[in-house]
């Protein structure tokens, strides 16, 4: 199958389609489903392979001898992001929002603050909250479309209270790939007020042009300090196998997450580990590799067709497929630009207050679809505001 083919993914328990009409008045008859973070494409042979093969044996028991997935990981790591890690240092979660809680959960006590650089992706926020610590927003500047940070800003909004940062990198909404430079200021800030640093590199494998990921744990000194998430599910379009990797070079910061994991019957679900070996493999890069010229292809397409329009800004993106648009030079209220994406153009996206302090004049569009959705995107779009034209 080519990125091209069109899938439809309507009354198959997806929450991206199904769902849509319930939360967005957007019908999955004629709306396109642009907000959650999956695909509309099918994952690589060798991921397809692999769930065949446990179709096949068709017995479906626990897991056992973790070598060849924690390798998979190893190797990936290395190949992919140059950086050397030892599978001991491999805990397997339900995903990353399980890896966040845990985290949250393991190194922080109630009423403590954790600190997010917003506007970011929303489920951290509801983890903390739900856990009974508190968000601290850090507002990142948005400078001319690039979001930055400012540190001098958030040193003075310190209180003592902070106990963790989670930094999203790359950045999901805005699309940022961290530099060496912005990855040590954070690592000095966490090192200033004693914070933990939880990294959420989800979207490690998703970068454009030559921008290219580090991760935090290459900085030197930060590994007592430092838990790594990552994943192939929005790598590989698998998020419902819900599965994450949480990666501890520390021991003492290990046993502690270990000890929770053991105190919550945390195990690993078979198809998540099956398939992550399968994926983290040099079939699975070269797929990967596809897979970012195409979506590299839809991002241009989509933010020409965006920003033609007067008033919208698509923000430019150095990795993820997810397009972070401003609406503030229409002038129009959140509810009028709303209303027109969801109800002239049919289109379900993510409203920009759900990520924090800073996307009150943003929708979130997905664009990891075959290109034709996304062509009929930006027509619809650009008939929603023909007036602004
Ligand atoms: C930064 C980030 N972390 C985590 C997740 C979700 O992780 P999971 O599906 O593994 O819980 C997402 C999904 O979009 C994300 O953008």
């Amino acid at each position: 199958m080519s990125f091209d083919d069109p899938i439809d993914r309507r009354g198959t328990h997806c929450v991206k389609w199904d769902a849509m009409e319930t939360l967005y008045g957007v019908s999955p008859d004629d709306g396109i489903a642009m907000w959650v973070a999956d695909m509309e494409f099918q994952p690589p042979q060798c991921i397809q392979d692999a769930v065949s093969a446990m179709h096949d044996h068709g017995v479906y028991g626990y897991f056992g001898d973790e070598s060849k997935y924690r390798a998979a990981i190893q190797w990936w790591m290395k190949n992919r992001h140059d950086w050397d890690i030892d599978p001991s240092w491999i805990f397997t979660t339900h995903g990353l929002v399980n890896g966040t809680a845990l985290c949250v959960d393991t190194y922080t006590q109630p009423g403590d603050g954790v600190v997010l650089f917003t506007p970011v992706y929303h489920a951290f926020a509801k983890v903390i909250r739900a856990n009974g610590r508190e968000v601290v927003e850090c507002d990142l500047v948005n400078d001319y479309g690039h979001y930055t940070f400012d540190f001098n800003a958030y040193d003075a909004q310190m209180t003592g209270n902070e106990r963790m940062v989670i930094l999203c990198s790359p950045h999901n909404p805005g699309g940022r790939v961290w530099t060496q430079s912005e990855l040590k200021a954070v690592a000095a800030f966490a090192e200033r007020h004693e914070l933990i640093i939880v990294s959420d590199e989800i979207h490690q494998d998703l970068t454009f042009g030559s921008h290219k990921h580090i991760p935090t744990a290459k900085l030197s000194g930060l590994s007592e300090r430092l838990i790594t998430m990552t994943a192939t599910t929005k790598t590989f379009n698998i998020a419902g196998s819900h599965s994450g990797n949480v990666i501890i070079e520390d021991p003492d910061l290990r046993e502690r997450f270990a000890n929770r994991m053991l105190a919550l019957g945390i195990s690993p679900n078979s198809f998540g580990l099956f398939m992550a070996t399968a994926a983290y493999s040099p079939e699975g890069a070269e797929w990967v590799d596809e897979l970012r010229g195409y979506l590299d292809g839809n991002r241009k397409i989509f933010d020409a067709g965006i920003n033609a329009i007067p008033g919208l800004k698509s923000m430019p993106l150095e990795a993820t497929y997810l397009a972070w648009v401003d609406f503030k030079d229409t002038g129009m209220s959140r509810e009028e630009f709303t209303t027109r994406v969801e109800k002239h153009a049919r289109i379900a996206v993510n409203h920009g207050p759900t990520f924090g302090s800073g996307g009150d004049t943003f929708l979130r569009f997905n664009f990891a679809a075959p290109r034709a959705q996304i062509i009929e995107a930006v027509t619809r779009m650009q008939a929603a505001f023909a007036d602004l034209q």
